[in-house]
């Protein structure tokens, strides 16, 4: 039987409970769930790419099917490269779907790979990495928000001079 492959791509500066309930969710319909970081030399992000690959290899570990890497270039190339039609992402609300369906449609022109839309969990659906890190920079509490060592590299990261 061959090997049942999905890829849940993003910036993940970082990872959030949202992320992580649709990886987790991935990974029990899939036999391997590739997380790809994506490389952008352009933006500058509060924790670099490895940092960021670090966390989620930490909290993805007990799912046991994860394996987290970088990525620059298509996300179409990472995909053939490693044999995946699938990519998998949260939509948290319609304002999501706009730019989320021109990139599956550019994503299935461009290659052949499908994307599958999974709903967030309500819980989550106002997540982001961006709002996480504007509320964790002015103190505000986000334990609830993020993965445990999450919050704890959050905590060292804006709290260092
Ligand atoms: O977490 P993000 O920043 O919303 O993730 C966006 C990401 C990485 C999924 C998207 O920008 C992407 O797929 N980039 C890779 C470059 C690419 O393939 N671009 C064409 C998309 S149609």
């Amino acid at each position: 039987m061959p090997v049942r492959r999905a890829v849940c791509p993003g910036s993940f500066d970082p990872i959030t409970n949202g992320h992580l309930d649709i990886i987790d969710r991935a990974s029990r319909l899939y036999d391997v769930v590739h997380v790809a970081v994506m490389i952008n030399k352009s933006k500058q992000g509060l924790f670099s790419v490895d940092e960021r690959i670090d966390l989620i290899r930490q909290v993805t570990e007990g799912f046991g099917n994860v394996q987290v890497e970088a990525f620059h270039g298509l996300l179409v190339d990472f995909c053939k490269e490693r044999d995946i039609p699938a990519i998998v992402k949260g939509l948290r609300a319609v304002s999501d779907f706009d730019y989320e369906l021109q990139m599956a449609q550019m994503n299935n022109g461009l290659s052949g790979v499908e994307t599958l839309f999974v709903p967030t969990n309500p819980t989550y659906s106002f997540l982001s990495s961006s709002l996480v890190k504007e509320v964790a920079t002015w103190g505000g509490d986000v334990s609830h928000l993020v993965p445990d060592a999450v919050n704890r590299a959050l905590a060292e990261r804006l709290t260092k001079p």
